[in-house]
């Protein structure tokens, strides 16, 4: 299927491992150029390197805590002084501590949320002004199955979801007269360091060992998700293939979420 990704732009925050990497990377493969963003700078520039030589000029990198209002700026600035513009934003950088409700401080819920909802919120607000501009954009936010089924050990990054599954149909609903997309997806489980570290059974950098019963438990289809699942859908969804798709949240889980919502 083509995409007609070439020549688009996209940020992706979080793109220096997992599912951002993977995405990032899918992007470059379509022709797209791509920002990835993320702290740490060796990661980064392994993602960048993993773009191949071909890719050189389509693949750009920036070292940014998205904790920090003043780093959505730069980030968003440093692409459209890079490639001038914003076609497709994926929101992806973001995770929330598992843990005891009643451990888990006041300090614990604000830094959670203010990485994988405040983030996210504030990297749609630069992004869209933007794309008002061009009238044309899309903008996914890469969400969590958690927020759809609700357990008592993973409340933070569970409500922050939940709430991104609202902002994201709210968002399409205000962005649509700017002809911007807004579209949500759910991964479930998916093999990245992010889920061996939550698991913490297994140290990072041990992705490809992880093939235990507690993994295949996971889901009814009886294992976990890969990123490049996830970047496929990500890319589908960016894509003008998806054009009429607008304010839904998708899941992409194995089937674990049963409920008739996602
Ligand atoms: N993997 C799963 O099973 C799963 C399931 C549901 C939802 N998700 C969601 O999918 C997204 C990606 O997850 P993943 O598993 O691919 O995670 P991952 O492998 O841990 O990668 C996370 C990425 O985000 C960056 N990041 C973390 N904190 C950041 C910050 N403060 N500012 C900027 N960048 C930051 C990381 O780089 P640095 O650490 O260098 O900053 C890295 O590039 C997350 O939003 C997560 O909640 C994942």
């Amino acid at each position: 299927m083509e995409l007609g990704l070439q020549g688009k732009i996209a940020i992706v925050t979080g793109g220096s491992k997992g599912i951002g990497r993977a995405t990032a990377l899918a992007f470059v493969n379509e022709g797209a150029s791509v920002l990835v963003c993320a702290r740490g700078q060796q990661a980064l520039d392994e993602t960048v390197r993993a773009a191949g030589h071909a890719a050189r000029e389509r693949i750009d990198a920036i070292a940014a805590d998205l904790m920090q209002a003043t780093a959505v700026k730069q980030v968003v600035g440093r692409c459209v002084a890079r490639f001038g513009r914003v076609d497709i934003l994926v929101n992806n950088a973001g995770s929330a501590r598992p843990g005891d409700f009643l451990q888990l401080t006041d300090d614990a819920w604000v830094d959670d949320w203010t990485l994988k909802f405040f983030g996210y919120v504030r990297m749609s607000r630069e992004v869209l002004q933007q794309m008002q501009h061009q009238r044309s954009g899309v903008i996914i936010n890469v969400i969590g199955a958690g927020g759809l089924n609700p357990t008592g050990g993973y409340m933070i990054g569970g409500a922050a979801n939940a709430a991104l599954n609202h902002f994201t149909k709210a968002l399409a609903d205000a962005a649509a007269k700017y002809g911007v997309r807004a579209v949500g997806i759910n991964p479930g489980p998916v093999l990245t360091e992010r889920l061996l570290q939550m698991r913490g059974a297994i140290p990072p950098g041990s992705a490809g060992q992880a093939t235990d019963e507690a993994f295949r438990r996971m889901t009814p289809l009886g294992r976990v998700g890969i990123a490049e699942e996830v970047a496929d859908l990500v890319l589908f969804l960016a894509s003008e293939r998806a054009a009429f798709i607008h304010g839904a949240n998708i899941s992409i889980d194995g089937g674990t979420t049963k409920g008739l919502m996602g």
